[in-house]
C-alpha cells in the first residue's frame, strides 16, 4: 500500500476493499440500488462527493458523521488512491470511493439512492464556449443528479471561479431550482463555518494564489 508512482497507485487501488472501479462500462453489474444493502455494512443516509479528487469533504464529512455514508467519485486512480488510503487507515467503514465518469452516475445509484451531493472544485470549462455542457453544474448534469437525488436533496458546490459560479446559479434559476444559500467569500463572509472551510487540496492552492472561495448550495426541481 505504499505505491508512489502513478502506475503503482493504479495497480494497489484493485486491493482496495474500499474502491469500486468502472471507468468503462462493461459487463459486471455496477451497485446501482445496492449501496445501503451490500457495500456499506449499514444502511444510511448516502453523501456523494463528485470531482472528488484527494477526497478531503468525504473523509471529514464521514468522520464527523458516522451515521451517514459517503462516496468519493472521481476518475482519477492515484487521486483517489490517496484518500482511499487514508479512509483505510482511519478504519472508516462508511466511506468508498467510485472511480467512474460523473456522466455515467445512473448506472451506479438507483433514483432516490442519494440523499446529498457536494461538487468541490470541479473544472470551470471557461475557455471554450463549446465546452460549457461539460460542466458538472450544467443542465446535462443536473439532469443525471435529477435520476438519482432524493426530491429535495441538497446540492453543494464550491469553487474559486466566478464564471462557474454565475452560470450554476443561472441554470438552477431557469432550470426550476431553488438556491438555498449563497456566499460570495467564504473566508471573509464567513471564516468559522466549520462545513464550509474544509479545505480540498486545489482549494489550498487557490487560496494561496489569493483568490475568493465561493459557495452555493441549491434544490433542483423535480
Ligand atoms: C480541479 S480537480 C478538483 C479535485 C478536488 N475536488 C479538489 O478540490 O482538490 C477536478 C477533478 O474532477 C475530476 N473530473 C472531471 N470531470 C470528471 C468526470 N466527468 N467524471 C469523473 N471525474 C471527473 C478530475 O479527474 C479531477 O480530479
Amino acid at each position: 500500500m505504499g505505491a508512489k508512482n502513478k502506475t503503482g497507485r493504479i495497480k494497489d487501488l484493485l486491493s482496495f476493499q474500499n474502491v469500486l472501479q468502472y471507468t468503462e462500462l462493461q459487463s459486471d453489474a455496477p451497485p446501482a440500488g445496492r449501496w445501503g444493502r451490500d457495500i456499506f455494512p449499514k444502511e444510511q443516509p448516502l453523501t456523494l462527493e463528485l470531482a472528488c479528487g484527494k477526497g478531503e469533504y468525504t473523509l471529514n464529512l464521514a468522520q464527523r458523521n458516522p451515521d451517514r455514508n459517503y462516496v468519493g467519485v472521481d476518475l482519477k486512480g492515484p487521486r483517489i488512491w490517496l484518500g482511499a488510503k487514508k479512509a483505510l487507515e482511519k478504519n472508516l467503514s462508511n466511506v468508498r470511493f467510485l472511480r467512474a465518469y460523473i456522466d455515467h452516475l445512473d448506472h451506479f445509484f438507483a433514483p432516490g439512492e442519494v440523499d446529498e451531493i457536494w461538487i468541490t472544485f470541479p473544472d470551470p470549462f471557461i475557455k471554450k464556449m463549446s465546452r460549457r455542457s461539460n460542466r458538472l453544474t450544467s443542465p446535462k448534469f443536473l439532469n443525471i443528479y435529477k435520476k438519482i437525488l432524493k426530491p429535495g436533496g441538497i446540492i453543494h458546490l464550491k469553487t474559486d471561479s466566478a464564471i462557474l459560479f454565475q452560470f450554476t446559479i443561472d441554470t438552477v434559476e431557469q432550470t426550476g431550482g431553488s438556491i438555498l444559500r449563497r456566499v460570495d467569500d467564504i473566508y471573509s463572509d464567513c471564516p468559522e463555518d466549520d462545513l464550509l472551510t474544509i479545505q480540498t487540496f486545489y482549494e489550498k492552492s487557490h487560496l494561496k494564489a489569493e483568490k475568493r472561495i465561493r459557495y452555493l448550495s441549491f434544490q433542483i426541481s423535480f
